[in-house]
């Protein structure tokens, strides 16, 4: 998929063009250096844009050697952005078919008055999780163009660098993306081939990026260079006393908000390990999606970093439930089958999967209402509860460095806050009617009264509710 979206990205060109009418007039001008196959025109802030991919990266490479810069009297930064002019002597076309244009609208979520309207018209829970994942998942366009400003980014460094790329990671590109998500980008150092044959070679300054300080002093510097000479990059902040430093700005042009952060490859793995388990069954995007809505919703999670649950220890806690079910393998299974031995994962793949989207949801709220998180830990790897090795209130094992708590930023206040939403939402589950479920937990609709008190059931870790009983109790407590 990388590889795909970052060839797409490559044989792409974005313009600035006057207007969304004139998209057709620009499309037929780039058809002069290449083969055209694909355009998406949008608008972003009061500017006008066409995504043009053409065929192949050679026509890009002949367009680049043909197209002249605007400005003589000003420095010409190398930029992958192309500005499109109307000539008096451009002749008009009219009428013909652009593939797809783009309000500023498409970038963001509906509103909550929007969202309530969609959800109405189903009327089951399982149809509506459903219907939230298809309504905030990164559509196609917008997956484009997040690549392209990884391109965007990449081209201009690599004028000063050879060997760096940038790559997109994170929600972009794990399959758990939304409409108007951050976009995380790493920049990689591509190790350049040496041959002991080579007796003259450049000469370099020893600056790796392996060490905090390196990555500073990087960081800092083309943080400066973009701010100063790539068209559309604004706002830039330089963050980089974090524990991760980066540089955060936004892309006007792409209508992005950006996080790039230097060398981090445990990142980008992590994103292929999502992603994986993303595509491993198909409620696993529906569920992550519902439970991230939920929790923003609720004040739980928030834009930025703190003593708070994030969404990534979030998804790892469902990842983990769903694991617990046999819906998705644990990690070890996933390391086996990748040493060629597949008939674990086929037992995995062969139980059961009957169980449907409210179930799931109702199954993971009751799982960490009762979940022991004074002793155990989230273990993705063994797929059950691992002994703590520290006091941190939430403990959950960093998959690919198990020395690692990914949510040690997590207070008790806000593990006691998380324990009492996740008791609230099933007792939501239990006790409102069912095309209201969703629009109470995503605090769309007034929670009736009785739910915000203390859920009425008894939960004991041993017996959990079944199916028959789950539907007895809630119809009990309508009623
Ligand atoms: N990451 C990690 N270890 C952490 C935190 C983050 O490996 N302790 C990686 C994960 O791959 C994560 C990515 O960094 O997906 C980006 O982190 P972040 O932006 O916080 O999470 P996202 O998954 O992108 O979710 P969001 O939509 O909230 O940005
Ligand atoms: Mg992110």
């Amino acid at each position: 998929m990388l590889m795909f979206r970052q060839t797409q990205a490559r044989k792409s060109i974005l313009v600035k063009i006057p207007s969304l009418s004139s998209a057709f007039n620009v499309k037929m001008t780039c058809s002069y250096y290449g083969n055209v196959v694909n355009t998406v025109s949008y608008a972003s802030k009061d500017m006008a844009f066409l995504l043009v991919e053409y065929s192949t990266e050679n026509e890009i490479i002949k367009l680049k050697e043909t197209i002249r810069y605007q400005s003589r009297e000003y420095l010409c930064a190398v930029t992958p952005l192309y500005s499109y002019k109307d000539l008096p002597q451009t002749v008009k076309l009219r009428g013909g078919q652009l593939q797809k244009s783009y309000a500023c609208s498409a970038f963001v979520a509906p509103t909550e008055k929007e969202m309530v309207k969609k959800l109405e018209e189903t009327n089951s829970i399982s149809e509506q999780m459903i219907l939230l994942y298809n309504v905030l998942k990164l559509p196609d366009f917008n997956i484009r163009l997040r690549f392209y400003t990884a391109e965007q980014i990449s081209f201009y460094l690599s004028r000063l660098f050879t060997n760096i790329s940038v790559l997109p990671f994170g929600s972009s590109v794990n399959g758990f993306g939304q409409l108007g998500c951050d976009l995380d980008l790493l920049c990689q150092i591509d190790r350049v081939k040496q041959s002991k044959s080579d007796s003259l070679s450049f000469l370099t300054q020893t600056l790796s990026l392996n060490e905090k300080n390196e990555k500073k002093v990087f960081l800092e510097t083309i943080g400066t260079l973009m701010k100063v000479f790539v068209p559309g990059v604004t706002n830039m902040r330089k963050i980089l006393e974090a524990r991760v430093p980066i540089i955060k700005f936004f892309n006007t042009y792409t209508n992005m908000q950006c996080d790039l952060s230097s060398s981090n490859v445990l990142a980008s793995i992590m994103s292929q390990l999502l992603y994986t388990y993303a595509e491993f069954d198909w409620c696993v995007k529906p569920l992550v999606c519902t439970i991230r809505n939920w929790a923003r919703n609720r004040s739980l999670t928030k834009d930025e970093p703190g003593q708070w649950i994030t969404n990534f220890s979030l998804t790892l806690l469902i990842i983990f439930y769903l694991q617990t079910k046999y819906i998705v393998p644990c990690l070890g299974t996933l390391q086996d089958v990748a040493r060629h031995n597949t008939s674990k994962l086929q037992a995995v793949n062969q139980q059961p999967k009957n169980e449907i989207l409210y179930q799931l949801l109702y199954g993971f709220f009751e799982y960490y209402s009762i979940f022991d998180f004074k002793t155990q830990a989230i273990c993705i790897q063994e797929g059950c509860p691992r002994q703590k090795k520290s006091y941190a209130p939430l403990y959950i094992y960093n998959p690919l460095e198990s020395t690692l708590n990914v949510s040690r930023n997590v207070t008790t206040i806000q593990l006691t806050q998380l324990i009492d939403n996740f008791r609230n939402g099933l007792h939501i589950m239990l006790s409102v009617k069912e095309e209201d479920i969703l629009m109470c937990l995503l605090n769309l609709k007034k929670t009736p009264e009785m739910c915000n008190n203390t859920p009425s059931i008894q939960i004991s870790q041993k017996e959990s509710l079944n199916q028959e009983m789950f539907t007895e109790q809630r119809n009990a407590n309508i009623l």
